[in-house]
């Protein structure tokens, strides 16, 4: 794994962003994988307004998002859907048949797991995948434990990511339950991978993440493995490195 240390918010912000710009105007097909979360917000908002300056197009691009709480239907502003689009896609040129994001309101959500990880097998694989971290070391919403060689899964979220994701909501007993992440194996197929960590909240887990050994209980560390990570992380997320 790479890391690349920055200053601060704006600058991890703004180095995410100008490596996914530069891979979107070379290329003639992209398959992208986005996060959501506070973490990448910035990046978007660099994306929306490169867009409105230098009109970089997105008519090639695919994009597959990690995760969807289930339940929560696509007008409901906590849904990662909505997320996506106020924040990004209503903003730029892509295609909406080439957005995908987990149906967490699928009446079968088994189904619709292996719907989506088919899909993703169907373009090709993800060519560059955008991920945040949880503060238990969750990568889209696979947490401790999950299985190394997991496909696209309804997972039971943990307390703790509940509690740490309960901020956007109005109070615990609304954040959903359960949610529909990509596999770690499926975001392990990624071609390339960026992490960003930011802030003093995830200094811990970046630590271990650093320090620890591969192993489920901390699911990020499998990240290791993969040929291409770039971790981009905040002077205070490096803190104590
Ligand atoms: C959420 C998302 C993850 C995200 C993580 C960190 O639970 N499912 O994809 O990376 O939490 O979020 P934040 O960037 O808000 O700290």
């Amino acid at each position: 794994m790479k890391i690349i240390e920055v200053e601060d918010y704006k600058a991890l912000t703004k180095k995410t962003s100008e490596i996914i710009i530069e891979r979107v105007s070379q290329s003639t097909s992209l398959t992208l994988g986005l996060a959501t979360g506070s973490t990448p917000l910035g990046v978007y908002e660099n994306l929306r307004e490169d867009f409105l300056n230098n009109k970089t197009s997105y008519q090639h691009v695919q994009t597959f998002n990690l995760d969807e709480y289930v339940g929560l239907h696509k007008e409901n502003p906590n849904s990662y859907y909505y997320y996506m689009r106020e924040n990004l896609f209503n903003h730029i040129d892509i295609p909406s048949d080439q957005i995908h994001i987990p149906n967490g309101m699928a009446e079968d959500l088994e189904i619709e797991c292996q719907r989506y990880e088919g899909l993703i097998e169907q373009v090709g694989g993800i060519d560059l995948q955008l991920l945040g971290i949880g503060v238990n070391g969750h990568i889209g919403f696979n947490e401790p434990g999950t299985a190394f060689d997991s496909t696209t899964h309804v997972v039971k979220l943990a307390e703790s990511t509940r509690r740490a994701n309960s901020r956007f909501f109005h109070d615990l007993s609304e954040v959903p339950t359960h949610a529909i992440t990509m596999g770690i194996a499926t975001i392990m197929k990624s071609k390339q991978i960026i992490l960003l960590v930011y802030g003093l909240k995830k200094a811990q887990i970046l630590h271990d993440l650093m320090t620890k050994e591969i192993n489920e209980e901390l699911p990020a560390s499998i990240l290791k493995k993969h040929p291409n990570v770039t971790i981009i992380a905040d002077a205070k997320a490096m803190s104590i490195i």
